[in-house]
């Protein structure tokens, strides 16, 4: 048949999403910048390689699909997407979609947005979770755009999708870079909980003294109650696995200095700009950060001293512990999905991103599917812990929280994401905090005023009485 769509980009998960819509019965057009990549995919596709339809470049491509076209890219989202874009405009006729399906800034597709609406093309950014696997199999994706496209695209990405129950994981949650976002929230949640996970073996291995074997067999217990997720899945099975060349765990031989790509970054730097602060993810962006600096460790345990000491906490209350700070990182997130919403007009539907959330990307968890009932059920303002489900469940477990992190850091165990998921708490369940010193602070030292109980407007403190000074102290 004719292809119903382009996808530009045979890369990892360019080539899984194509097979994917092949297996889908959806005829897709091919096409690669090295185009010797194109018959060994086409070769390995079996009978899959009857839907796909191979081109040459990005021209014969776009000549290949119907009008209007849908072409989606997935290609690295910084400058090479500018220079696909320059590329494909001329080709390209009014009402054609151009889909970047890579982890682009929010702000790089409002721009390339508005800047191809003004010739006519609309631009989707759509965000793809669930590696190689998701792809392939049933990804998660976010989807930001005009209803237009969204209209095109939604049978395709519907048959692609990750099912929950029946539910596909696929949603357009409002226009231009809103797809973008919500994903890049999702990586910085991924990121949290990545750090936390982390954080939790260090504590099993370093200070209960258990292999990893042993702490893969808990993260498996987990696994089969309400911790229950994907990243607490996989991290049972790394830890069972040995290095066949030396026979050692094999977590024993990675170097523990972890990459990252920028999304996590993103999360942060965006929500510092909204006024918030997603503490987690500021965390963990920062322990893979300091993780990078591995020579400067070395030098600084040799200086400073490593020592750690032995911690006694049960299972079930590093268990606790995580499921609390699962529950605030959430929190921390949707907050920021939800300033993001009021900044740009988006109106999010925090319930849906929940639900699409809950199969086929790298964050699903069952914690997931009790989101989304607590916010189908209606949370206001997008305060996840006042939602009545979570804020039992928070009270419930903070407790064990406490206790794991105090101990942590008694003991000397690094803790970044688990002291801010507390930090942040004990935070928010005060009604009455400490901010009055530093308005104070600020006043006396920069006459800034301070709002004043029980009396309306601009005040500021005695130290700036009539007979004073132009400056006081
Ligand atoms: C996903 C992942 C995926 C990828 C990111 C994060 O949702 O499928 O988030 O997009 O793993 O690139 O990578 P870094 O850890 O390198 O930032």
């Amino acid at each position: 048949g004719t292809a119903r769509i382009g996808v530009y980009g045979l890369g990892t998960m360019g080539s899984a999403l194509a097979l994917n819509m092949a297996e889908n019965d959806i005829d897709v057009a091919v096409a690669n910048r090295e185009a010797a990549w194109i018959s060994p995919f086409i070769a390995e596709a079996g009978a899959l390689a009857q839907r796909l339809h191979p081109q040459d470049d990005l021209a014969t491509l776009i000549g290949a699909l119907p009008q209007p076209r849908v072409l989606l890219c997935m290609i690295p989202s910084s400058a090479p997407m500018d220079e696909v874009i320059a590329a494909a405009l001329p080709l390209l006729a009014p009402g054609d979609t151009i889909i970047d399906g890579g982890n682009a800034d929010f702000r790089a597709t409002r721009r390339r947005s508005a800047e191809l609406a003004a010739r006519g093309i609309h631009l989707v950014g759509m965000g793809v979770s669930g590696g190689e696997a998701g792809a392939r199999h049933g990804p998660s994706m976010m989807v930001g755009g005009p209803a237009h496209s969204w209209a095109q695209l939604q049978p395709i990405l519907t048959a692609i999708a990750a099912r929950y129950q029946g539910d596909p994981c696929v949603a357009h949650l409002g226009p231009d870079g809103a797809g973008h976002f919500v994903k890049t929230v999702h990586n910085g949640i991924e990121y949290a909980d990545m750090q936390v996970i982390a954080e939790i073996y260090g504590l099993a291995r370093h200070g209960a003294a258990q292999a990893p074997q042993a702490i893969g067999q808990m993260f498996a217990r987990w696994n089969a109650g309400p911790l229950r997720s994907y990243l607490v899945e996989i991290t049972a099975e790394i830890l069972g696995y040995d290095d066949p060349a030396t026979g050692h765990p094999v977590v024993d031989v990675i170097l523990d200095a972890a990459g990252q790509k920028g999304t996590g970054r993103w999360t942060v730097i965006e929500a510092v700009r909204l006024g918030q602060s997603a503490s987690m993810i500021d965390a963990a962006v920062a322990a893979r950060s300091w993780s990078s600096e591995k020579d400067m460790r070395v030098r600084a345990e040799a200086a400073l001293g490593g020592a750690r000491h032995a911690l006694e906490l049960e299972e079930d209350t590093l268990a606790e512990a995580f499921l609390a700070a699962r529950i605030l990182c959430y929190a921390q997130g949707f907050r920021l999905l939800a300033a993001a919403s009021d900044e740009y007009d988006w109106s999010l539907d925090y319930a849906r991103i929940a639900q699409i959330w809950r199969a086929g990307c790298i964050i699903r968890s069952a914690l997931l599917d009790d989101i989304s009932d607590a916010f189908g059920a209606g949370v206001p303002g997008a305060e996840l812990f006042l939602a009545p489900a979570m804020a039992a469940r928070l009270t419930d477990a903070a407790p064990a929280l406490r206790r794991v992190v105090s101990a942590a850091i008694a003991g000397g165990h690094a803790v970044p994401a688990l002291a801010a998921a507390l930090g942040w708490f004990d935070t928010m369940r005060q009604g009455w905090g400490t901010a009055n010193i530093t308005q104070a602070q600020r006043d006396f030292f920069g006459h800034h005023g301070f709002a004043r109980l029980g009396a309306p407007g601009v005040h500021h403190g005695p130290w700036w009485a009539e007979d004073s000074a132009d400056r006081p102290g």
